[in-house]
């Protein structure tokens, strides 16, 4: 393959720039009335058109076509930018060229006058790279530029860029590209390099790039190189992993159900058919993601471009899990995808992930609710144990409803927890006295409260030990009867 696909088609008109409309529109407005900034900042994810855009504004600030219709990709400057030579475009990589010195000979050089065109811009890519003083140096060109320069400061990580350095520049967020947008682009690449696909084929490879448009056509790229002149859901499977959707929304719905069993076959198969297990991970964490959406808002549209039949299944895991279950999974899964690497046992990190979110955590905060009052503990037979046996989806929240996932929500009363929370000490004196030493010292371990009408929460954090202390079955009932003794309720 000659040049890469994406340089081939970077877009050279602001026409071209796709899904970035709110920025190209504004600088095509800000052009036709000359009211362009001195200073720009480009900021969003890689491959989302910053250094494309930054070329197309430096093209039509110098371009000699009619106002209207810049930049015209035919006077002698379109050409000469776009094959890179254009004298009075320069381009600095601050990765490579981030300190002082670097900036210094460009404050230096930046009084001269353009030589060919009638601004002299500067695109200083990768700005966030600079050191302290090269900002420094900078700002001071920032803040006195010459008539006659522009420009253009393009990042990936505008929070690491000095406030003082932002607030001198007009700023534009690139937005990741809505994946049936670089499907589109994507079809006309290929047929106009004279091949057909299908379309779902062409959707997969948008989703997999996560809103990149280079990633997208480099994959494009790599399936043209295939031979076939035509694009194919099969085809692009094969290149992606042979993860197929089936088996990701199969593992949810294990663990919707709170299937381990289930979960556990689908990962043993995936690893003897030679799967990527990371892209299956990326894969579960993306369809999780959409479960938490439908449970937000049971709301499709907000979902890209899905098979209806995908949806409906969505639809059912949706009502099938809570919503602290599924953020817990998607914190859990995303953190195994960063430790699938390699390793003796590849699938080890997913099936931890998976039995975690199933069973609830090992360390997570081990609740025991104690019931008051005393009376009440005895005849409902409520056992601690059982109770902190069932999984705690979310470790730094403990909540009485103590995540079993179907009963109706239950008000929390914050005010009572605070007050005993606040007294939590005098409480402990109490229980020493009433209920020996030993209780006492275990309920020191106690993290956090949890309030509600009928009951009691308590977190003992990651400390089994001193919550299986309360929770013996003639420990608990006597803790309990102190607490609502101490309370009076
Ligand atoms: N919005 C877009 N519309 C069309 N093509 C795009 C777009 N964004 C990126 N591309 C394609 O990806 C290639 C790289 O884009 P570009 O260099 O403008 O991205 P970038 O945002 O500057 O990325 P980085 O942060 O990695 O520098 C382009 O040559 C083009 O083929
Ligand atoms: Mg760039
Ligand atoms: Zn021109």
């Amino acid at each position: 393959m000659s040049t890469a696909l994406y340089r081939k088609w970077r877009s050279q008109t602001f026409g071209e720039v796709v899904g970035q409309e709110h920025v190209t529109r504004t600088l095509q407005n800000a052009l036709r009335d000359g009211r362009v900034a001195h200073a720009y900042l480009f900021s969003g994810p890689r491959g989302t058109g910053k250094t494309s855009t930054a070329r197309i504004l430096a093209k039509a600030l110098n371009c000699s076509a009619p106002e209207g219709e810049r930049p015209c990709n035919q006077c002698p400057t379109c050409q000469a930018i776009t094959e890179g030579r254009m004298i009075d475009l320069i381009e600095i990589d601050a990765a490579s060229n981030n300190s002082v010195d670097d900036v210094r000979e460009l404050r230096d050089k930046v009084g001269f006058r353009p030589s060919e065109g009638r601004f002299k811009i500067y695109i200083i890519d990768e700005v966030h790279m600079l050191s302290g003083s090269a900002f420094n140096a900078l700002l001071k060109t920032l803040e006195e530029p010459p008539p006659h320069t522009r420009f253009i400061l393009a990042t990936t990580e505008p929070h690491k860029i000095p406030a003082t350095v932002i607030s001198r520049c007009q700023r534009f967020d690139f937005r990741r590209i809505p994946a049936p947008e670089i499907a589109e682009h994507l079809n006309h690449i290929a047929g106009e390099e004279g091949f057909s696909a299908e379309s779902d084929a062409l959707l997969t490879i948008a989703r997999n790039a996560q809103g990149c448009m280079r990633d997208a056509i480099s994959l494009l790229d790599q399936m043209l190189s295939f031979g076939a002149d035509r694009v194919t859901m099969a085809q692009v499977k094969q290149a992606l992993g042979a993860v197929n959707t089936q088996a990701v929304v199969d593992f949810v719905g294990a663990i919707a159900a709170r299937e381990a069993g289930q979960g556990l076959a689908l990962i043993h198969k995936l690893t003897t058919d030679g799967a990527s297990l990371t892209e299956f991970s990326h894969q579960v964490v993306e369809q999780l993601r959409a479960v938490m959406v439908l449970q937000m808002t049971n709301d499709p549209a907000l979902l890209d471009d899905l098979p209806a039949e995908t949806v409906q299944q969505m639809q059912q895991q949706a009502r099938q899990m809570d919503l602290p279950t599924t953020l817990y999974a998607i914190k859990r899964f995303s953190t195994a995808v960063n430790e699938l690497k390699g390793g003796f046992q590849p699938q080890l990190p997913l099936e931890m992930a998976l039995i975690e979110v199933v069973q609830g955590e090992a360390a997570a905060p081990t609740i025991v609710t104690a019931t008051a009052p005393y009376a009440a503990a005895r005849s409902a037979g409520v056992s601690a144990s059982q109770d902190a046996a069932k999984p705690a989806p979310i470790p730094s929240a403990p909540t009485a409803t103590n995540a079993t996932a179907k009963s109706e929500p239950v008000a929390l009363d914050a005010e009572t927890a605070r007050r005993l929370w606040s007294r939590w000490k005098e409480y402990l004196a109490v229980v020493k006295t009433q209920c020996g030493q030993q209780a006492a010292a275990a309920l020191q371990a106690v993290r956090d409260v949890a309030v509600t009408d009928h009951a009691v929460a308590l977190a003992f954090g990651s400390n089994e030990f001193s919550r299986n202390l309360i929770a013996k079955p003639d420990v608990l009932p006597d803790v309990a009867a102190a607490l609502s003794k101490f309370f009076g309720t």
